[in-house]
């Protein structure tokens, strides 16, 4: 096809596999915008097949509105369906859309998908059959919704050897933390009213306990240093042993608790993990509030960048995927040695640079203990600190809440150190709970400064 014959061309023809949320988002944002995308694109963008569990029910909630789509049951005959040239994967999980999307792919069409879960995990399996059959397979939308952070790493920045991510990628967690500090919930009551909302799924399970954050920092991390994507190497903690009392804390101290994904070259190797961490209240990043995504990239040449917005929902996470149903369109008849490869790196140039695991990750910390307020207490923690050469940056000590008679005559301490390999702390820590002056567990949390 020359290019003055483009006007004239067909729509390019899409095949949606699931219509909840982002699958109707997805649906609604063409149609809508259909005129302004296609003088983008080059040619119009059609989905002409949605594969649906009910579709009874989304004709009910189309009515007029499906116009030519054909709405069915049988998610492998759209993916089967010869006249379509894109597949958009909607359902999510990891078993049918994992067998959906490489039979797509089998087919020798087009993937664009929502699925952090799935590129996380079967990523490099993936990868590898769009390579053979010389297909895109494009997810802006896996991570950070809205936030256009897939372009952004893979082309935006590709002058820059990345030295580190840190992003708040998960909006339910992020909404409860917020509402913690806040409003000064607990995690239980902070959860309940997110699910109230409409926030926090019945089951809050991938949010909560750090997952579906660390699927997206697996992928960026991928793109960030050219490795092959690898969860199983991920270090994930949640939020759900997160006490309000050290939110508290750590506010007196100048710093907000926050859900991060971090992704970070170290000399040793790639540090990917996710956990609460403080970072000082100063940061734009610790003012991301509710249920808004944002993620910081370091890059050598540009800085650091910051890039903000909805994370979540059907509209936004729309918006990334007729992104990339657009790129699609522009770049399919593009020869594919030549399109921006999946993670950011020729596949033959991906590093075997291994993920380190936690244990030898460098970081500052957080401590909170609870001891006996007696002379030289304070000069055994600190000696045991000095021995491991862990040095001490601030330390508060406050009244403890007396909860029984018991209790009478303690405090509790409060210590930031600086940066220490999380081997050495673990060590301090459970020397520092068997002395006797020691009268709880040490409850400890790890420090970005993002500077
Ligand atoms: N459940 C995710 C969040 C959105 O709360 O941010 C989809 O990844």
């Amino acid at each position: 096809m020359t290019h003055d014959t483009r006007g004239m061309m067909e729509p390019i023809k899409v095949g949606l596999l699931g219509f909840g949320t982002v699958g109707s988002g997805t649906f609604n944002v063409l149609r809508r915008n259909q005129e302004e995308i296609s003088r983008r694109a080059g040619r119009g963008i059609e989905i002409t097949r949605v594969a649906v569990r009910n579709p009874a029910k989304a004709q009910q909630v189309l009515g007029d509105a499906l116009g030519t789509v054909a709405l069915t049951s049988d998610f492998a005959a759209v993916v089967d369906d010869p006249s379509l040239d894109i597949i958009a994967e909607m359902i999510g999980g990891t078993d049918i859309a994992r067998e959906l999307v490489l039979r797509a792919i089998h087919n020798g069409k087009h993937v664009v998908t929502a699925n952090k879960a799935l590129l996380a995990v079967h990523g490099t399996e993936i990868f590898e059959a769009a390579r053979v059959k010389g297909v895109m397979v494009a997810f802006e939308a896996a991570v950070a919704g809205g936030i256009p952070i897939i372009k952004a790493l893979r082309e935006g920045l590709t002058a820059n050897r990345i030295q580190y991510i840190a992003g708040i990628i998960n909006g339910t967690t992020n909404f409860i933390l917020s509402e913690m500090r806040e409003r000064g919930l607990d995690f239980a009551t902070a959860l309940a009213d997110a699910q109230r909302l409409g926030y926090a799924e019945a089951d809050p399970t991938f949010d909560v306990e750090g997952i579906d954050a660390a699927h997206k920092a697996t992928i960026m991390a991928a793109i960030a240093f050219g490795v092959p994507v690898q969860f199983e190497r991920a270090y994930v903690e949640g939020i759900t042993r997160l006490d309000a009392l050290d939110i508290r804390y750590a506010e007196e101290l100048g710093y907000r608790i926050k859900l991060l994904g971090i992704a970070r070259r170290t000399t040793q190797g790639i540090e990917l993990r996710v956990h609460p961490t403080l970072i000082p209240a100063k940061r734009l990043i610790a003012n991301v509030q509710g249920a808004m995504n944002a993620v910081l990239v370091y890059g050598d040449a540009v800085g650091a960048t910051l890039y903000y917005g909805k994370g979540a929902g059907a509209e936004p996470t729309a918006s990334a995927v007729v992104a990339d149903l657009v790129d699609v369109t522009r770049l399919h008849t593009a020869d594919p040695n030549n399109r921006v490869p999946h993670l950011a790196f020729q596949p033959d140039r991906l590093a075997t640079t291994p993920i380190l695991p936690i244990d030898e990750v460098t970081s500052s910390y957080y401590l909170r203990l609870r001891v006996a307020d007696q002379t030289g207490v304070l000069a055994d923690i600190t000696r045991i600190l000095a021995a491991l050469g862990i040095s001490i940056d601030a330390l508060l000590q406050k009244e403890s809440e007396v909860v029984d008679a018991s209790q009478a005559g303690e405090t509790d301490i409060i210590l930031i150190t600086h940066e220490t390999l999380e081997k050495n702390i673990n060590t301090a820590i459970s020397r520092i709970e068997a002395l006797s002056t020691v009268r709880s567990g040490v409850t400890r949390l790890r420090m970005e400064a993002l500077n």
